[in-house]
Formats: C-alpha cells, sequence, structure tokens
C-alpha cells in the first residue's frame, strides 16, 4: 500500500523538471496524477512514459495564468478521476535575474500572472473542492529566493516571497477545515529551469551568485520529489503553513 494510494494529485508544470519527478513519486505511491503543463509535447510524452510503466496518468494542457485553463484543469481531473485531493501548485517562472532597476514591464507581469496569480487561481477553485471532501493537500514550489533576500531578481524574489504569504495564509484560514498547505523552498535544483533564460540582466546575476560558493551542493529532482510526498502524506499530518528550505543548510548560514 502506497502512501498516496487511491489519491488524486494534480501536478503543475509536471512535463518536466521538479514536478514531473513528483508526479513520478506520487505515482509510485499509489496515486492518480494529473500531469498539467503548457508545453504539449512534454506533457504527451510524459503521460505515455507513465502510463507505459502501469501510473494512473492524465494530462491536461494549462497555461496556470490563465483563469479559464485553471477550471478546464479543474473540472476535467473531476470528470476523469472522479475527485482531487492533492494539489501540487509547481509550475514557475524565472525573471532573468532583473535586478531592481532592470526590471522590464513584460518580465514582471509574466513571473506574477504565473508565479503567483497562477497559484491563487489554483487555490482558489480547488479549495470549494477540498471542502466538500471533507480535506485536501496543497503543496506549493516557493524558493529559496522566497525566504531570502539576494538569490534572484526582483521579480522573482517577491512572487515566491508571495507563494510563501499564500502558504501561510491557506493554511491558517482553513486549517480547521482539514486542509493543509505547505511549500518547498529549494535553492538551486538541476533542471532546464536555469537554461531557460535569456538575456539575463548581468548585474542581477552577479549579486544575486555572491554566495553561491557556500551552498553545499545542488539538488537533485528527486530530493525535492521526497520532500513533496512527504509534505502530501500523513506522514506531515501536523505540519501547516511551512515553507521548507530545501537548500543543504545553505540560507542558514
Ligand atoms: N530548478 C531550480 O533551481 C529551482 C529552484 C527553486 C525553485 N524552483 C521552482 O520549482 C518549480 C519548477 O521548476 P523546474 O526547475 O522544474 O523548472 P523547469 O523549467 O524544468 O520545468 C517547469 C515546467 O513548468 C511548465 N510551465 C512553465 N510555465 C507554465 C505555465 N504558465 N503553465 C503551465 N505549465 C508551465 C514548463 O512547461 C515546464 O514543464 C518552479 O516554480 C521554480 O520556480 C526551481
Amino acid at each position: 500500500m502506497g502512501k498516496l494510494q487511491n489519491k488524486v494529485a494534480i501536478v503543475t508544470g509536471s512535463g518536466a523538471g521538479i514536478g514531473k519527478e513528483i508526479a513520478r513519486k506520487y505515482a509510485q505511491e499509489g496515486a492518480k496524477v494529473v500531469i498539467a503543463d503548457f508545453n504539449e509535447d512534454a506533457l504527451n510524452a510524459t503521460v505515455t512514459e507513465f502510463n507505459k510503466a502501469g501510473f494512473e496518468a492524465f494530462g491536461v494542457k494549462v497555461n496556470v495564468a490563465l483563469e479559464e485553463d485553471i477550471q478546464k484543469m479543474m473540472a476535467n481531473t473531476v470528470a476523469h478521476f472522479g475527485r482531487i485531493d492533492i494539489l501540487v501548485n509547481n509550475a514557475g517562472v524565472g525573471d532573468n535575474m532583473q535586478a531592481a532597476a532592470n526590471v522590464e514591464d513584460e518580465v514582471w507581469q509574466r513571473v506574477m500572472d504565473i508565479n503567483v496569480s497562477g497559484v491563487m487561481r489554483a487555490i482558489r477553485q480547488v479549495l470549494p473542492i477540498f471542502i466538500e471532501n471533507g480535506g485536501g493537500t496543497i503543496v506549493n514550489m516557493a524558493s529559496i529566493a522566497g525566504l531570502t533576500g539576494g538569490r534572484g531578481g526582483l521579480a522573482y524574489t517577491t512572487a515566491k516571497h508571495a507563494v510563501v504569504g499564500m502558504t501561510k495564509n491557506i493554511a491558517s484560514h482553513y486549517g480547521s477545515q482539514n486542509i493543509r498547505c505547505n511549500a518547498i523552498a529549494p535553492a538551486h535544483v538541476e533542471t532546464g529551469f536555469a537554461a531557460a533564460m535569456t538575456n539575463v540582466d548581468p548585474f542581477g546575476m552577479q549579486q544575486s551568485v555572491r554566495g553561491v560558493q557556500l551552498m553545499p551542493k545542488a539538488g537533485q529532482v528527486s530530493d525535492i520529489a521526497n520532500i513533496a510526498l512527504f509534505l502530501a502524506s500523513e506522514d506531515s499530518s501536523l505540519i501547516n503553513g511551512v515553507a521548507l528550505a530545501a537548500d543543504a543548510g545553505w540560507s542558514a548560514y
């Protein structure tokens, strides 16, 4: 019996990187997983790979920044699997390390739309479903940039602090209804995330990496998936409203 046996979990941004590994880990623990991503090729490849491995996986193409896509993600999940028990708000984008004086409106807006509004929209939609079910669990992907000040550009740092704030607010307001909401705050994890950033701001980058040599080690996607399993399972039943630093102690210094 897996730790998430027969639970239905939506993982956003699960066509690649950390989200894909979280979805795999959940499926290995018996969950039925919804692969929600705006990259259709990656999403289809992941669903095929998971189904071949014997997992129950279902794909929904979704841009988390769009309200209608979030509604579709919830409706299709309920239509396909009948319920939702776990929501992992993992989809997120970088800000090209733009320092405050160099912030471009377009980059700021994209980061806020995806990394902040996307999380709010999914939570807003899932809460009534959780309340009707008698409970549910939310795992938000923050960042060490959501707990510290100087390890990313302004938009990304602001957005991930907002994710940490949302996490505590949801836990505080809905905890009594058997709803848990926690966040993971990774430092560098080896995925395609950094490479996806183009036109990087040299000053923002220089400032953001000042302490990198003090980071004991980079994370692997499996490290984060293990934490996401803990936070989604009954093993963490007493934990609500925390943002766990997953940085090998880097930010403890
Ligand atoms: N990799 C790191 O070093 C690191 C560190 C701290 C936090 N994080 C956070 O972890 C999360 C996942 O990062 P990753 O490293 O796996 O990135 P990644 O770029 O490898 O994968 C992100 C996935 O999310 C999808 N996605 C992006 N925007 C989307 C949108 N609007 N709607 C739906 N899907 C979307 C992409 O298509 C991709 O499949 C992000 O929230 C990121 O901020 C990453």
